[in-house]
């Protein structure tokens, strides 16, 4: 797949994974991340013509990739697996469910308008599929700006266009800090906690799922 990523993403992410690979506290990388993606976040062309060619080529980004989301486009995964970016393409008023991630990771919109809705765990996990979530903050991220997440509990967020216009998100996630398969969705009024795994880890579920019916 390498051949068919734009070469400005392709030397974007080379230099990223390089500072990357020397920093070994979160914080940093975070910090460094944050500082280099409004450099790809502003080159509105670009993603032009990765939409146009994603449109008439269908070759990148990869439409096969397993992502979590319908919304969500693998534009890059490190070889070493220090980060991966994503697109994200938000229709008028779409929202991802309330999450949590694996990971750190720095977002920001190519257009538009981002919102972020953050939460705080109020519970201390122990109930099964139980979670009590309380809203903590809303903020508007615009284009060329950046917000930071963090993982698991610490990062219970979600993400969405308020306006009215169709917009480009992108994401750099860190390397996963748990062996996880799979990110809590939350349901605030329900007080729930789920698992939400990609297509094919959750196909390989029902699979076995469905087998121990049989093995019964
Ligand atoms: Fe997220």
């Amino acid at each position: 797949m390498t051949s068919r990523i734009p070469s400005k993403i392709l030397s974007f992410c080379k230099e990223c994974a390089h500072s990357l690979s020397n920093l070994r506290e979160n914080q940093e990388r975070i910090e460094y991340t944050q500082e280099l993606l409004p450099r790809l976040l502003r080159d509105t062309p670009l993603f032009g013509t990765i939409l146009r060619d994603l449109i008439v080529k269908r070759e990148y980004p990869d439409l096969n990739y397993p992502t979590m989301f319908d919304s969500e486009f693998m534009l890059y995964t490190d070889p070493d697996r220090l980060f991966s970016m994503r697109m994200f393409i938000w229709e008028p008023g779409a929202y991802d469910p309330i999450h949590d991630h694996n990971s750190w990771g720095v977002i920001g919109p190519v257009t538009g308008q981002l919102e972020v809705i953050t939460y705080r765990r109020e519970d201390d996990g122990s109930r099964e599929g139980y979670a009590d979530l309380i809203e903590t903050g809303r903020k508007i991220i615009l284009p060329g700006d950046t917000y930071f997440v963090l993982p698991l509990n610490t990062g219970i967020h979600r993400t969405g266009n308020p306006g009215n216009e169709t917009i480009i998100q992108v994401s750099i996630y860190g390397e996963a800090q748990t062996t996880r398969n799979h990110i809590n969705g939350f349901d605030l009024e329900l007080k729930s906690v789920y698992p939400i795994y990609a297509p094919k880890t959750k196909k390989r579920l029902l699979a076995q799922q469905a087998l121990n019916y049989i093995e019964m």
